[in-house]
This record gives structure tokens, C-alpha cells and sequence, in this order.
């Protein structure tokens, strides 16, 4: 089969060719490029194996463009990369490689381009198109990753069990592509991904979570965490997620089962937004809930506080799964730890000031709390959803009357510790953060206004009762 249509939009393609000829090294677009190709998605990394030196044909290639471009040359692995026009081009020798029991470092040696097909993870990303004059656009397909393709599967090119325990990290890729492509595994190779589990011990965290946040990334992230979970993947890494699968049973009193809940709720968010931290805080939302379950005769299951014990607990899962320290982290337990505030507000009697507290505890973040709670009605009687989501449009409409009328969204203090410690003449001491924090407690309570005049007269009444008397001058 000939490519040469495929490849004659890129200029990129004659021109390496062309250098490929001129060193007399046979050459090839090879992975992940080839795949998108065909399957007609955008893909900015090409990666060239030549049957030589890459480095060499990476500085031939770079020469050959009028300004010149600079390459990046790691020895250590043999390869080189140049960036042209937005594309990042890697070039490498063809090599063969064999991998040790104890690790996913392999001995690589030179080899010929079969051999260096012959090592690669699934038998789509293991085609190759030739680039030279004398083979320019036809494709090299030894384990027919075309067919495999047009029937959506992911398969490995040998026996699974070698792909696998040659490196781990390819089950969870297998799962990514699945995820990414809509693709079904095959059947044997799933099952090795079954029997080869426990391997994925040896990939290190961050490896893990690079193709777990391209799972949740993927268009229904479901799919590919029911694929983690049956191969007992997900058990590895993140047993708590693992926890959340079960119904318990007292009589005829049970609860939903809290991880195909999970998931509906990752999917309805990912529905809503692209943004992976929310997508997190979907899946964290009920982390706690085993820890906090119990059984009441009256009222049957609960899991009262699962989501300030699920904020808790976030850090912890994070640091271990290598996922950010930082304000994202934050955003995720600040999430998690609100998600039935709003719940809390659809009664009619509630006062603004349980609203003011909600806005100014959610600040910017107000908008992807509603969308998580509105995620979060998963029930299968469609006039509950109906009920629930009509609830949320009620308390969204009071939590937009509250913000214009009070702007508490973004509270900034009316009046600054400086001021209060000019005023009354005060090094920073605790009681300037006691008159803040009550100034800010009469306004999210309503006793005053959110303005400066306001808070500055209650202030000077706070200061009075605590003994305070403004300086003279
Ligand atoms: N590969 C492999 N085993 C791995 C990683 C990569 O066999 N653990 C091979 C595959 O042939 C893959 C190629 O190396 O196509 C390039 O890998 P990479 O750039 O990580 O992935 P892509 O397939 O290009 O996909 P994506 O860009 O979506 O990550």
C-alpha cells in the first residue's frame, strides 16, 4: 500500500528523504505518526528511524534548511531532534532491543528496521513508510497494524506476556489508547494485561500518571477506568479509587456502588469541560465515603463528613501518585470538600448569608462547583435529575442576586491590616487579624455592608470594646 498522498502535504518528508539519500541510508516515519496518519489525527512529533546513524542524517537534515536549525543530540540514547515549522522531528538508528527481569532498561544494540519494529508496544504504532526515492510512501506493516486499525483494536506484536514484562509501562499505554482511539483490546492481549498486573510496580510514579491523566483526558474517561479496574491496573497505583467498587446490603437497605458513581460523575464533567483538575476533583469527590460509611437503622447507609475527611486525604493521594503540590491540588480539596454546600442551599428559607459564606469560601472556583454538583446527579428516575437540576438553576439564581448585590466572590478586605495598625497605632500583632476576621464575619453574616464606610465605623466599634484607642495623629 502507498502512502505518498499522505505524506506530499508535508515538505518535510521529500527533504529528509532527499538527505536520506544523499548518506545513502535507508529511512522511515515510523510510531505514533504514522498511526494518526492513517487514522487521520494531528500529530506534531515525527519520529524517523534510519537503517545508520540518526545523528548524523538529524545534522545533514538541519544543514539542508536555508537558516539554520539547531539540534539537540543525546548520545547516550542515539538520538537527535530539530524542530521545523512547529514539528519536532526525532530522528534515531534502527536498533534491537533486549530487556532484563529486573528492570525497563533494555541493552540496545544496531539493527535492521524489522528488528526495530519487532520491539515496538502494539502493532499499530509499529508501521513504518519509506521516505528514500526508491520506496517513497510505501508502507511497512509486518503485523498488520492497517487491519487493526480499521477494526479498532489495540493488539501487541508478539506475545503479550514479552511485550509486557519487557516494560509495564505498555499496559497502561494499552488502556491510553483504548481510551484515546475509542479502540477495543484484544482479547489475548488483555489478558496480559491481567497476568502482568503487578509488574507495573517497577514503572516509576510519574511515568504512571503521564498516561493516567491522558486516560482522564480522553472523551469518556469511564471506558478506560472500567479497562484499569478489570485488569486490576488501577489496584497498583490507586486502591482507594479501588475501595469505592461495592454495594453493602443490611435487609433490604443498600447503597449505590460508589466507583461506578465515580465514574458517571467523571464523565458528566468531562462532558462540561476539558479541564483536568476538575476532572480530578470528579474523581476525588467521594474518596472517603468507604471511610466514613455506616449503618443506621433508621436512616440506613451514611457517609456524613466523606467530604471534609475526602479533602483530607487529598494530599496524600496526590504526593503519591505525583500529581502537583501546588494551587491545583488546592482547587481539587477546596472542591471536594464543598461539593454538597450547594446541595445544602435549595431550601427556600435559606439566607443570604449561608450563600455569602459559599461564594466567599468558593471564590472563582463557584462556577465548577455547580457544574460538579450537577455532575453529581447520577439517579436513574429521570424526574429526580429533572427536580435536582431545576434545584441547582434555583440556587444559582440566588448565588447571582447575592454576588451583585454583596461581591463577596472575591472578598477583599475593606479596610488592610496596615490601615488598622496606622490607625491605632499597632505592630502586627493578633488582634489586627481579630479585627479583620470580625469585620469579615459581619459582612458574610450581613450585619454590615461590603463597604469601606461600614467597616471602618464597625471597626472603630470593635476597637473601642477591646480597649483600643486610635492614635492622635
Ligand atoms: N514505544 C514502545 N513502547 C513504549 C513507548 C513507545 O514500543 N513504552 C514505541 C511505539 O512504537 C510508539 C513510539 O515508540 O509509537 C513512540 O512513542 P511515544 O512518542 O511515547 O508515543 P506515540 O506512539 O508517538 O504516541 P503519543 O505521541 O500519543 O504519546
Amino acid at each position: 500500500m502507498n502512502f505518498k498522498a499522505n505524506l506530499d502535504h508535508l515538505e518535510i518528508f521529500k527533504k529528509v528523504g532527499s538527505c536520506a539519500d544523499q548518506l545513502g541510508v535507508d529511512t522511515y516515519v515510523v510510531g505514533g505518526y504514522v498511526r494518526d496518519l492513517i487514522l487521520k489525527r494531528e500529530s506534531k512529533d515525527i519520529d524517523f528511524v534510519c537503517v545508520g546513524s540518526g545523528i548524523a542524517l538529524a545534522r545533514h537534515v538541519a544543514q539542508s534548511f536555508d537558516t539554520h536549525v539547531p539540534v539537540s543530540v543525546f548520545k547516550n540514547f542515539g538520538t537527535a531532534m530539530l524542530t521545523i515549522d512547529g514539528f519536532e522531528l526525532e530522528f534515531v538508528g534502527a536498533r534491537k532491543e533486549s530487556y532484563r527481569e529486573d528492570s525497563r532498561k533494555p541493552l540496545v544494540e544496531d539493527g535492521t528496521l524489522k528488528e526495530d519494529q519487532d520491539r515496538r508496544d502494539f502493532t499499530i504504532n509499529a508501521m513504518a513508510i519509506g521516505i528514500n526515492v526508491h520506496n517513497y510512501g510505501e508502507l511497512i506493516d509486518p503485523f498488520d497494524g492497517l487491519r487493526d486499525i480499521k477494526r479498532k483494536l489495540i493488539r501487541t506484536p508478539k506475545d503479550p506476556d514479552i511485550t509486557f514484562s519487557d516494560d509495564p509501562l505498555r499496559m497502561m499505554r494499552a488502556v491510553r489508547f483504548a481510551a484515546q482511539l475509542k479502540f477495543d483490546i484484544e482479547p489475548s492481549t488483555f489478558e496480559g494485561l491481567m497476568g502482568n498486573a503487578e509488574r507495573l510496580r517497577i514503572i516509576s510514579g510519574e511515568r504512571i500518571i503521564d498516561e493516567l491523566n491522558k486516560i482522564i483526558q480522553s472523551h469518556t474517561p469511564s471506558y478506560g477506568f472500567k479497562l484499569l479496574f478489570v485488569s486490576k491496573l488501577l489496584h497498583q497505583f490507586f486502591p482507594e479509587m479501588v475501595d469505592l467498587q461495592g454495594v453493602d446490603s443490611v435487609g433490604d437497605k443498600s447503597h449505590k456502588d460508589n466507583f461506578y458513581h465515580t465514574l458517571q460523575v467523571l464523565d458528566n464533567v468531562s462532558h462540561m469541560s476539558d479541564d483536568l483538575w476538575l476532572r480530578w476533583a470528579a474523581i476525588m469527590h467521594d474518596i472517603a465515603k468507604p471511610a466514613t460509611k455506616r449503618f443506621n437503622d433508621k436512616v440506613g447507609w451514611t457517609f456524613h463528613g466523606h467530604e471534609d475527611k475526602g479533602a483530607k486525604m487529598t494530599p496524600g493521594i496526590f504526593r503519591r501518585l505525583k500529581l502537583p503540590m501546588d494551587e491545583r491540588l488546592k482547587y481539587v480539596q477546596k472542591l471536594v470538600r464543598l461539593h454538597l454546600r450547594p446541595i445544602a442551599l435549595v431550601n427556600d428559607k435559606v439566607t443570604d448569608a449561608a450563600i455569602r459564606r459559599l461564594l466567599y469560601e468558593a471564590g472563582d472556583d463557584i462556577d465548577d462547583l455547580m457544574k460538579l454538583c450537577r455532575a453529581d446527579v447520577t439517579s436513574k428516575n429521570n424526574n429526580k435529575v429533572k427536580r435536582f437540576l431545576a434545584n441547582f438553576d434555583k440556587v444559582e439564581q440566588k448565588i447571582q442576586d447575592v454576588e451583585e448585590k454583596d461581591h463577596v466572590r472575591n472578598f477583599q478586605p475593606p479596610i488592610s491590616g496596615e490601615e488598622i495598625m496606622d490607625i491605632f497605632k499597632l505592630n502586627p500583632s493578633k488582634i489586627v487579624g481579630e479585627l479583620k476576621e470580625e469585620i469579615k464575619e459581619a459582612i458574610l453574616e450581613g450585619e454590615i455592608q461590603n463597604n469601606k464606610e461600614e467597616a471602618i465605623e464597625l471597626m472603630y466599634k470593635l476597637a473601642s470594646k477591646k480597649g483600643l484607642k486610635p492614635s492622635e495623629n
